[in-house]
């Protein structure tokens, strides 16, 4: 799969056997909480996250959570350390990996501020009253997403509804450190919308330069099209549809990881 990303471009190659759908539509099949939105055209918005002053609470918190799991994860830190500066100490992929292991699949209980605070602003930014919590499997957790610099890191363009589990939610990307235009979460504009015999796919989950991830790979599209980096800033959100293609947000920072909190939300029942 070939694409330009920031005016450079970007290549991968996924193993394993491809695919090409039909003309179903998923989110025509699905609640689309996009739905009535004036961004439901294009799939996602920015939106400002809290009050300034909530804001500065969740950021304390947020990096003194993240510095506690990465200290759990193996690594020695000192208080004053720069999240941005990750790579410098993670530089071995063992180490890298105990440490995404140990920010992925977070309760909610663990949130940097109380879950409520943010299902309260996402209800609003979407106009219908949201939870963080998974009907498939009862699970409420979050992840903190790593990408390191120039690395592999990042996952490739996929849609996340190719896993079963995270059908009918909407998408959250809150920029925690060294997210800007040249590292932040792209984005096809409007695929949500797209049937599936327009996007050439990984059966399976993609190994790509032998690192397997849990998500199908775009292999090819088969339409015209473009991937944009929305870049939300401080104490903004991107929200975002989970049926859009999204990921390959290859981090071409040079001498900065990129971090960001996921975690999604469910229609109240
Ligand atoms: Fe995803």
């Amino acid at each position: 799969m070939k694409y330009d990303l920031n005016k450079s471009e970007i290549n991968y190659t996924a193993e394993g056997e491809k695919t090409l759908g039909n003309e179903v539509v998923l989110l025509h099949q699905a609640t689309d909480l996009t739905a009535g939105r004036p961004w439901e055209k294009i799939g996602y918005v920015i939106d400002r996250l809290f009050t300034d002053e909530f804001y500065s609470t969740f950021n304390s918190t947020t990096k003194e959570l993240l510095l506690q799991l990465w200290r759990s994860a193996g690594l020695t830190l000192p208080n004053t350390f720069e999240l941005d500066q990750y790579h410098l100490l993670a530089s071995s992929q063992q180490l890298h990996l105990s440490c995404v292991e140990g920010t992925k699949l977070i309760s909610i209980d663990s949130f940097p501020v109380p879950i409520q605070k943010i299902e309260q602003r996402i209800s609003e930014i979407c106009n219908t009253e949201l939870i963080a919590k998974n009907p498939f499997d009862n699970q409420s957790v979050f992840h903190f997403r790593v990408i390191r610099p120039l690395s592999n890191d990042n996952n490739p363009l996929h849609r996340d509804v190719w896993l079963e589990d995270y059908a009918n939610c909407i998408n959250l990307y809150i920029p925690v450190a060294g997210s800007n235009s040249n590292s932040s979460l792209s984005i096809v504009p409007s695929s949500h919308h797209w049937p599936e015999n327009k996007v050439e796919r990984t059966k399976s989950g993609a190994v790509i330069n032998g690192v397997r991830f849990n998500v199908p790979a775009v292999t090819s599209i088969k339409a015209d099209y473009e991937i944009v980096r929305p870049d939300p800033k401080e104490n903004e959100v991107l929200v975002f549809s989970p049926y859009l293609i999204h990921g390959g947000a290859v981090n071409l920072n040079e001498n900065q990881s990129r971090i960001s909190i996921e975690l999604r939300l469910w229609k109240k029942s």
